[in-house]
Order: structure tokens, then C-alpha cells, then sequence
């Protein structure tokens, strides 16, 4: 029985934390901070901290199963992106796995060279190149944003894009504007060019899984924290890119092509627990579609699309139910090609005020500004610690939810 729509209490009784009575009251907007975690992730974590905390890897037995687990943790995170796992890193974050992969690009950017990043990005994805660059003496090009929609312009990065350009750094989808970028243009742009795409999927993972056999990009960045499984970060690097970088693990493991850019060797029981994450996939897709043998890349892309439709349609009622308060949208006011992700400023509160006020009534929305501070201050807001309003939905968000944070943000205008 296929399904054209997300089956709201199935998801939810996937996530034990619903029924705990602090989630329970709670309508939960802080998504983009970091994700409820499903039921078979939170199964396999405790799984292997309750059996199998031990290091891993050996002769005895118990060693044995707890290095299988953390490959099943890896091998999963790779079916469910339908890439290698040799080309799978997990690091202790995005922010954390982006600097390496910059102090890697080392042999790529010299003086003469040029790196582009852009306005609209989390720090993460441009502070590692601005050091980057400052080392090898190279030149850091900044894509701006258009002020007054925060969105990028693709005809601006034909303008920047040189013979001599290295390296392009840009986010799949802003973690304050939404806008999905058109990112598949840029790589058609850039790799005529031998111009290497790195790009920061860490929004855009949560609301649509990467399709990164489709996308072809040299990297590929997003938090699994973020995804509902456990604090990682995990990167895509292509053969011929990973080809070209300084190796950023201990010398001894340079043969082994998943730890080149391994610098750290986080959490056992986080990697074993990824595993869960294709369960959960897995058995969303059977519920919705019934059983079936397609690969897990597949269902993770099918069951995705019921994740988004799901979350556009809370967006949309969420944008309908305030567009005639004094409030303003950053970014698009709709829903057409954009994330549902919403950051907003009031003309009459504090974005402090409206997080407090909504706090009030148990719905989770913070304010500040999220590590996109560049971004801020080139939208030209005032005042960049008291930053926006962000209401950021993931699929277990229900209609009543959005209609709570409608209900006070009406009651304050
Ligand atoms: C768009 C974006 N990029 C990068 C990051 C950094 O991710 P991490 O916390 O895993 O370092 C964040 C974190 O919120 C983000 O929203």
C-alpha cells in the first residue's frame, strides 16, 4: 500500500522521547540545534554502552563484536547515502570534520590561488577556509548575499568563478535563510573549471536526505545529530578529490582511505549506533510502502519525500497564519524552494522576547544568531545577539504544534 503522505503517529511513536512528559507538553521547534533521536539509534547506543564498551577490535570475543557493531554503524550511514564507505568520515562534528578537510586542502591553495565562500553560510563552512587561506597566503573570495533577500545569486558566482579559483564553500541551504540553494549549477559550473565543490548540507539534511550519487559533489558535510541518530559529524569525499589532500591521520593509518581525514576518533558507541538509523528508515519505509528489496539509498530517498511534504505543508500554515503581523520573513515568505525552516524578526518584540513568550507556553524556538553572524549583520540587522526568531520543523511536528506558536505569535502582535 503505497503511501503520498507521512503517517504523523507513526513517526511519533518511533521516538521514545514523546513519551517522556517534558517533550510531551512540549512543541519542539529547536530542530536545527539538534534533532529528537529515533527509537532503534537510542536501542543501539545503550546496546553498546550497556555490552560493548570496550575498545574495540581484537581477539577476544568481546572486543570482536563491539568493532562489528561500529562497522555496521559506518557500512549503515553508507547504504542509507548510497556512497563507499572508504569515503565516509565521521568526526566529532561538521565543524570539526570541515577545518580538517581544510587543513587537507593545504596542496590545492597557494598564493595566486582563490577560495570562495559565501555570506550565507554557518561559520563552520567558512571560518576553516579564511585560515586556510591566511596560511598559504591565498585569496579568500566572499559570494555575497543580495541584502534584502539574503539569497545567493548564481550569476554573482559566474562573475567570481576564475581559471585560479581552488575551491568553492557553499551551503546546501542556510540555516536562517532556507533557500535550497542550486547547488547542482554551481558543480556544473565549477568542475569545467577543475574548481572543487564543498558543500555544508548540515540544514538541508534534516528535511530532505542527501542525494549525493545524484548531486556529485567533491564534499559533502551534515551533522547526524540533526538527522534523529546520535552526535557525529559525517563527510562525503570523492576518490579524486580525497586523491589530491594532505592525509590528516596518524601516519601508520594512511593505507586505510576512510581515515585519511580522521583526526579525532569519536564516540565508539555514536558510530555503532548509525545503525539504528537505517532501522528506522527501513521500517518507515515499510510502513508506508509496504516491503520491498530496494537498496536502503532508495528508501531513505522515498521516505525522505514524505519528510519534506509533510513539513512543507506545516511551514505553509505556519506562514499563512502570520503573514498579516508585523513581522518579517527572512528570506522567502513561502514555501517554494525553501526549507521549513524559518527565521523571522518581529517589528514590535525582541527576537529574545518571542522566543520568551513562546517558552511561556511550552514551545521551543531560540533566538540569537545560530554561528551565522556574517550573514546577520550583511542582512543588515541591528541587533545581532538578539539575532532572529528561528522556528526550524522536523517531520514528527504535528499541525497542532504549529498552531500553538500561531496562537502567540498573534496574541504579542
Ligand atoms: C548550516 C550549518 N552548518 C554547520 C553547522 C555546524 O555543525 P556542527 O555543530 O556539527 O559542528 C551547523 C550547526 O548548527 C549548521 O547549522
Amino acid at each position: 500500500m503505497p503511501s503520498n503522505c507521512l503517517d504523523i503517529n507513526f513517526v511519533r511513536s518511533c521516538f521514545p522521547t514523546f513519551a517522556e512528559p517534558l517533550a510531551a507538553k512540549t512543541a519542539f521547534f529547536e530542530n536545527a540545534g539538534g534533532s529528537y533521536v529515533a527509537g532503534p539509534v537510542l536501542d543501539k547506543l545503550m546496546h553498546f554502552y550497556r555490552i560493548n564498551k570496550v575498545q574495540p577490535y581484537g581477539e577476544s570475543e568481546i572486543l570482536k563484536v563491539a568493532g562489528t557493531q561500529m562497522d555496521a554503524g559506518r557500512q549503515t550511514m553508507a547504504d542509507l547515502l548510497g556512497v563507499p564507505v572508504a569515503n565516509i568520515t565521521l568526526g566529532a562534528s561538521t565543524t570539526q570534520n570541515i577545518n580538517t578537510l581544510a587543513f587537507a586542502c593545504a596542496p590545492l591553495v597557494s598564493s595566486g590561488t582563490e577560495v570562495i565562500v559565501t555570506d550565507q553560510d554557518h561559520e563552520a563552512n567558512i571560518g576553516a577556509w579564511e585560515r586556510l587561506c591566511e596560511r598559504q597566503g591565498a585569496t579568500l573570495v566572499t559570494w555575497p548575499i543580495n541584502p534584502q533577500t539574503g539569497e545567493l545569486d548564481l550569476n554573482d558566482f559566474s562573475t567570481l568563478l576564475k581559471p585560479n579559483t581552488a575551491i568553492v564553500c557553499l551551503t546546501h541551504s542556510s540555516n536562517i535563510v532556507g533557500t535550497i540553494n542550486p547547488v547542482e549549477e554551481v558543480i556544473s559550473r565549477a568542475r569545467p573549471n577543475g574548481t572543487r565543490v564543498v558543500v555544508d548540507g548540515v540544514s538541508f539534511a534534516p528535511h530532505q536526505w542527501p542525494d549525493i550519487p545524484s548531486l556529485k559533489p567533491d564534499a559533502y558535510a551534515f551533522s547526524s545529530y540533526k538527522t534523529y541518530a546520535t552526535h557525529l559529524g559525517v563527510m562525503y569525499v570523492a576518490d579524486d578529490f580525497l586523491d589530491t589532500l594532505d592525509p590528516q591521520c596518524h601516519y601508520f593509518n594512511r593505507s586505510y582511505k576512510n581515515k585519511l581525514l580522521d583526526s579525532s576518533g569519536p564516540d565508539h558507541a555514536a558510530i555503532a549506533a548509525l545503525d539504528g538509523l537505517g532501522d528506522y528508515f527501513n521500517n518507515s519505509h515499510a510502513h508506508h510502502f509496504g516491503n520491498s528489496d530496494i537498496t536502503l539509498y532508495q528508501k531513505a530517498q522515498q521516505v525522505s519525500g514524505l519528510m519534506h511534504a509533510h513539513e512543507t505543508d506545516l511551514c505553509k500554515q505556519l506562514l499563512d497564519g502570520i503573514n498579516d503581523l508585523p513581522i518579517n520573513i527572512i528570506g522567502r515568505n513561502h514555501c517554494e524552494g525553501r526549507e521549513a525552516n524559518i527565521a523571522l524578526t518581529s517589528a514590535k518584540h525582541s527576537s529574545a522576547h518571542l522566543s520568551r513568550a513562546l517558552a511561556a507556553k511550552d514551545i521551543a524556538a531560540g533566538n540569537g544568531d545560530f554561528y551565522a553572524l556574517r550573514l546577520l549583520e550583511k542582512a543588515g540587522l541591528k541587533d545581532t545577539q538578539d539575532g532572529v526568531l528561528r522556528i526550524s520543523f522536523s517531520h514528527y511536528n504535528t499541525t497542532d504544534d504549529v498552531d500553538r506558536v500561531i496562537e502567540v505569535l498573534r496574541s504579542i502582535h
